[in-house]
């Protein structure tokens, strides 16, 4: 699959941005932990907080092919940014777009769309991950609102968001039937973040353990149907895929430049490693399996688009853009050599950055399962 001219505009647009305001920044926002408000400003300026939100919701109005350029072109710049950019967009706005009332989309929308308000997904609890149909927050119907009470776990952007969108049982004995979506604002009483992870990579986006302590949520405030939580979850992971297996190929495409450039230049045996066959291969590996997982991207992006089926090509492009990361990553370190594994090069960053991507929004393991029901579900 080819990039339309639009697609291809829109790519140089992003990369020039990311170049320039994006990736100066990176090793101190992997260093200090924390991603400059200013840069999250201009990121909802130049539209990429709400890239495919219609512009009658102050988006951008583009669709999900331009919005994973953007999350690939921003992750090769700075892998914390994109998954701000991607959580936001993925996890929050795309669900209140999809399910939302008319009211709920003019309320919430605009300013999730130009970066006024970040927007965070809060599904995971320590006793519920990848199955996450055994929720035990609860929200107790209190007659003109629900009483939100529980613990949510590794909550990306869960420090800065205004906006959450929450999943919760509203019935003790019916599963993941019994599950309702909320959105959440989160200046109200009772909304504590009680925890921020110290993690291996992704250092700048904050990961948050969450508590609802009697959170007071308007009945207004339900997205999509009574108890229809699951499928408001599964569907928004589905997309969300897409935005990280685009994370996983930014950072990998990070990785291998780096170590393609450093070949040209390290002189070993009187001349470049570029001219040993050893380095050779390594790029060529390197190049193939940036370019497949970039043909992966587009499908389910486009199948997306197109509003077509997209559930097991999203698993796929996740599952394989997020393995060729870590090996990408892996292999740049090794073209570096000793230098690779030192905080003087970036390739370590790009290496510790890329692991989660085989871990959120579903391990590969839960990709896997995802591709296989959905091969056996295409011959029953
Ligand atoms: N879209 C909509 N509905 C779906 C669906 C989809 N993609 N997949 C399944 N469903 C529906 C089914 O039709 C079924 O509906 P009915 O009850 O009406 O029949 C229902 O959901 C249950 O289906 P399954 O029996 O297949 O569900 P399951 O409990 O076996 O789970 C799973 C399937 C694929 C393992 C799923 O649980 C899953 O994806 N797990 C991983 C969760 C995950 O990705 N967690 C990451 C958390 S988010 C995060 O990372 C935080 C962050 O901030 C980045």
């Amino acid at each position: 699959m080819l990039l339309s001219e639009n697609h291809v505009e829109i790519k140089d647009m992003v990369q020039k941005f990311a170049d320039a305001e994006v990736a100066p920044l990176a090793h101190d926002i992997d260093h200090n932990g924390k991603i400059p408000e200013d840069l999250v400003r201009k990121l909802g300026e130049n539209g990429f907080l709400g890239s495919y939100v219609p512009e009658q919701y102050g988006g951008a109005g583009l669709d999900y092919m331009s919005y994973s350029i953007i999350v690939d072109e921003i992750s090769r710049a700075c892998g914390s940014t994109g998954v701000l950019v991607s959580a936001h967009t993925s996890l929050c706005v795309w669900p209140i777009l999809e399910y939302g009332t008319e009211e709920q989309k003019q309320k919430y929308l605009p300013k999730l769309a130009s970066g006024e308000h970040i927007g965070c997904f809060c599904l995971s609890e320590p006793n519920a991950g990848s199955d996450p149909g055994t929720l035990a927050t609860f929200a107790t119907d209190m007659g003109d609102h629900f009483e939100l009470s529980g613990t949510k776990n590794f909550i990306t952007n869960g420090k800065e968001a205004d906006i959450a969108v929450v999943l919760a049982k509203t019935s003790k004995t019916n599963n993941h039937k019994g599950i309702t979506a909320f959105i959440v604002e989160t200046n109200v009483d009772g909304f504590n973040v009680q925890k921020l992870e110290d993690k291996l990579g992704i250092k700048g986006s904050s990961t948050a353990q969450i508590h609802f302590d009697k959170v007071k949520v308007p009945k207004e405030n339900m997205l999509g149907e009574f108890e229809k939580g699951f499928k408001v979850a599964l569907s928004t992971l589905d997309g969300g895929r897409i935005g990280i297996a685009a994370q996983a190929v930014g950072i990998a495409d990070a990785a291998f430049k780096y170590a393609r450039m450093y070949a040209t230049q390290r002189v070993q045996f009187g001349k470049p490693i570029s001219a040993l066959q050893a380095i050779q291969f390594k790029i060529a590996d390197m190049s193939t399996k940036i370019d497949a997982s970039r043909l992966l991207i587009q499908r389910a992006s486009a199948l997306k688009d197109a509003g077509k089926p997209y559930s097991k090509e999203a698993a796929q492009a996740k599952l394989f853009a997020s393995e060729a990361a870590m090996d990408i990553t892996t292999q740049a370190i090794q073209v570096l050599g000793g230098n690779g594994y030192t905080k003087e090069y970036p390739v370590e960053r790009f290496f510790r950055d890329a692991k989660i991507t085989e871990i959120y929004e579903g391990t590969s393991e839960i990709q896997r399962i995802v591709i296989a029901a959905n091969e056996f579900k295409s011959i029953s």
